[in-house]
């Protein structure tokens, strides 16, 4: 019975992101207990044997980052975290484009012992169609469960009517960033193991109940391209899906106008080298617009430089309402929330921008939302749905000719 407990607790937090070109390549990030010797991915094909797997090995650091945090466990008892493990980060080249492929992780211990995970699974692009879930502001909290379901709840019922390749989430999945046990729990959910999940820091994710903040608890809880900007490595970064570029920001460090420019500077500079993208798409956390009344917020720093370059699409979460607007070219839209909760008061009559906000939306304090996207060479195709499914609102961004 020990030894099956082992097997059980040695790997966590199993989780597939983008690699920089996601036709050929992925990153896989996982947690192994300290007395963990080695770890490795066997990955094949989901049509082929497993007999066919190759093996990818990683390198383990040691991670204490979430260790002795204060935190809460799902009974509401007051603990403080005992995370000190080895993170695995590996990133997978040599891949087939549009192709399904699934894998296992192993961990082999001191004493010898071989635990396997789970089958998790991930598509490469490739395909001239593609579709992706949007969702964000789900603030997964143990001692709540509620709110995790609602939001796995919408996202089952949008893969079941829609279906989607992969999952973008614009931040706000946890409650306390810090508190590990809620990024590992979270990480057992089903859409985890079945899908690539391309996400952004959201200001709670970068947070410990005592308001200590740090963007390596989204980077130990992740893998990312380490594309981005000094001190952001692994936090910002870009990737290619198919021939759409994604760059993903961190608001945390750009505060202030200093940490602004860090980032617009780096913006700038990916937009440039990846002119020939067929779509320019940014993802942040911060609302564009305050959506209670429609004030400005990020757009006003960001808009010159996404009409600047051609930028499509702006995502982003964080106000708990839905906004959709168009300025210049540029579709703005931020996701409401997820989980049924902590979505915001109803919204008002808008006293600003209304040349630009076209459709708002939120269910009140318990708000379930998210979106599905679907893309072609043509066009993207944007919609907001709500927990049963039905569709609230719908966009299309068609393709520029570059
Ligand atoms: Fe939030």
């Amino acid at each position: 019975m020990n030894y099956i407990f082992l097997l059980l607790t040695a790997l966590f937090s199993i989780t597939t992101n983008p690699g920089e070109d996601t036709r050929t390549q992925m990153d896989i990030s996982w947690g192994a207990d300290a007395s963990t010797v080695s770890s490795f991915v066997m990955y094949a094909p989901e049509k082929s044997d497993w007999s066919r797997a190759l093996r990818a090995d990683a390198e383990g650091r040691y991670c204490a980052v979430y260790n002795n945090v204060s935190s809460k466990k799902a009974d509401g008892t007051n603990f403080f975290e005992d995370a000190r493990f080895f993170k695995y980060d590996l990133y997978l080249n040599g891949l087939r484009p549009k192709t399904s492929y699934k894998y296992r992780v192993y961990a082999v211990s001191a004493h010898g012992d071989t635990s396997v995970s789970d089958v998790y699974r991930f598509k490469t692009s490739g395909s001239r169609v593609w579709q992706a879930c949007i969702i964000s502001d789900y603030h997964c909290y143990p001692p709540l469960p509620k709110r995790i379901d609602a939001a796995m709840g919408i996202m089952d019922k949008i893969e079941s009517r829609y279906g989607y390749d992969w999952v973008i989430n614009l931040g706000d999945v946890c409650a306390w960033g810090g508190s590990y046990s809620f990024w590992r729990g979270m990480y057992e959910q089903r859409q985890f193991k079945d899908h690539m999940w391309g996400g952004v820091n959201g200001n709670h994710d970068n947070m410990t109940r005592n308001y200590v903040l740090t963007n390596d608890f989204f980077r130990n809880a992740t893998s990312n391209p380490l594309n981005g900007y000094e001190g952001e490595e692994g936090v910002c970064y870009w990737f290619k899906y198919n021939d759409a570029l994604f760059i993903m920001l961190n608001n945390e460090n750009m505060r202030d106008s200093t940490g602004f420019s860090k980032a617009a500077a780096w913006v700038e500079k990916v937009l440039e080298a990846n002119g020939d993208a067929r779509y320019k798409i940014v993802c942040e956390h911060y609302q564009w617009f305050f959506g209670t009344r429609g004030e400005t917020s990020q757009y006003g720093r960001w808009h010159e430089i996404f009409e600047r370059y051609g930028v499509d699409l702006a995502l982003a979460g964080n106000n708990h309402i839905y906004v959709r607007a168009h300025s210049n070219g540029v579709t703005y839209i931020q996701t409401p929330s997820s989980d049924n909760e902590r979505g915001q008061d109803p919204i008002k009559p808008l006293e600003a921008n209304e040349d630009k906000i076209n459709f708002r939306w939120n269910e009140g304090p318990h708000t379930v939302g998210a979106m599905h996207m679907k893309v072609t060479p043509a066009r993207m195709e944007l919609m907001l749905l709500d927990r049963e499914g039905n569709m609230i609102d719908r966009v299309v961004v068609p393709a520029r000719k570059r």
